[in-house]
C-alpha cells in the first residue's frame, strides 16, 4: 500500500512535460568542438529524456527541437540538424514503437524536405495505436504560428457550415491547436539558464509551472529531472482559486 505522503507525490506529478532543450551550442564550444557536436550529445539527452518519462509513467512530453526562428542559424548548423533529425528518425523509431512511444511531429512541416517530412509521417502513423507516451517533437514550431493555424482552421470549419461563429469559445478553439486531446501541460523545463518561453507553447502553457535550470540540454539527467519535479510538486496550484479553497483549510478574514 502506498504511505500517504507517497499518494500525495503521485498526486502532483506532472502528466504532461514540455522541455525547451537549451544549451547544446554552449556545451560544444566550451569543449572547443562544432555546435553539432552539441546537437548530437544533446540527441542522447533527449533519448535518456524519453525512457525517463516512460519510466515515470509521465502521459505526454513535448520537446521544442527546431523553432520557427532556427532556420536564420548558419547554413552548416541548420543542415546538421536537419542529417540528426533523419538519423534519429532511421535508428529509434521502431525501438519506441516497441516501448508504446506515440511519436507525433508538430510545427509548420511543409518547410522540410519531402524526404524528412515522409520518414516523419511514417513515424507518426506507425505510433499512432501507442498509448505508454505521447512523445512530440515541435519543429518549425512557433507558438504564434500554433494561434493562427488554429483560428485559421476554426475559420475554415465556420465557412463549411460545419462550425458556428457564436460556438467559438476557449473550449471549441481548443480542439485547433497542437497537442489537443492530450493532457494539458503541467510542468514547463527550460535548461541552459534563460529565463523565457521563446515562443513555445504559448496557448497551452496557459496554467504551466515554469521550471528554470541552468545546466545544459547535454547534461541533464535524471537527477536534474527528479529535482525540477521536486520543484513541481511543492507549488500550490491555485488554478485562480485561494490557497484556502485549494487546501480545503478555513479562509483568514473571508468578508
Ligand atoms: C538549443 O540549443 C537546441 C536546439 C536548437 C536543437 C535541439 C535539438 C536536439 C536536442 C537534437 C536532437 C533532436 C531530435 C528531434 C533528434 P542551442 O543550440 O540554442 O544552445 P546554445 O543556447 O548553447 O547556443
Amino acid at each position: 500500500m502506498k504511505s500517504a505522503t507517497a499518494s500525495a507525490v503521485q498526486a502532483r506529478a506532472p502528466r504532461h512535460v514540455a522541455i525547451v532543450m537549451d544549451g547544446n551550442g554552449r556545451w560544444a564550444e566550451r569543449r572547443h568542438r562544432p555546435r553539432s557536436f552539441g546537437h548530437r550529445e544533446g540527441q542522447k539527452a533527449l533519448r535518456a529524456t524519453v525512457e525517463y518519462c516512460l519510466r515515470k509513467e509521465i502521459r505526454a512530453l513535448t520537446l521544442f527541437a527546431f523553432s520557427s526562428e532556427n532556420w536564420k542559424r548558419p547554413a552548416g548548423e541548420v543542415g546538421a540538424l536537419m542529417q540528426l533529425f533523419l538519423k534519429a528518425l532511421d535508428r529509434e523509431v521502431d525501438e519506441l514503437h516497441g516501448y508504446g512511444v506515440r511519436i507525433e511531429f508538430i510545427g509548420d512541416l511543409s518547410a522540410f524536405s519531402t524526404e524528412l517530412r515522409e520518414r516523419m509521417h511514417k513515424a507518426m502513423d506507425k505510433t499512432r495505436e501507442n498509448r505508454a507516451l505521447y512523445a512530440n517533437v515541435a519543429v518549425n514550431y512557433g507558438g504564434r504560428w500554433d494561434i493562427a493555424q488554429a483560428a485559421r482552421r476554426a475559420a475554415e470549419a465556420v465557412s463549411r457550415g460545419e462550425l458556428s461563429a457564436d460556438a467559438i469559445n476557449e473550449d471549441s478553439l481548443a480542439a485547433y491547436f497542437s497537442l489537443a486531446g492530450q493532457p494539458p501541460v503541467d510542468l514547463f523545463i527550460r535548461t541552459g539558464g534563460e529565463q523565457r518561453i521563446s515562443n513555445f507553447l504559448l496557448w497551452q502553457l496557459a496554467y504551466a509551472e515554469l521550471v528554470f535550470v541552468d545546466t545544459l540540454w547535454p547534461d541533464v539527467d535524471a537527477s536534474i529531472l527528479d529535482s525540477a519535479i521536486g520543484e513541481f510538486a511543492s507549488r500550490e496550484r491555485r488554478f485562480g482559486k485561494t490557497s484556502a479553497q485549494v487546501t480545503g483549510s478555513p479562509e483568514q478574514g473571508a468578508a
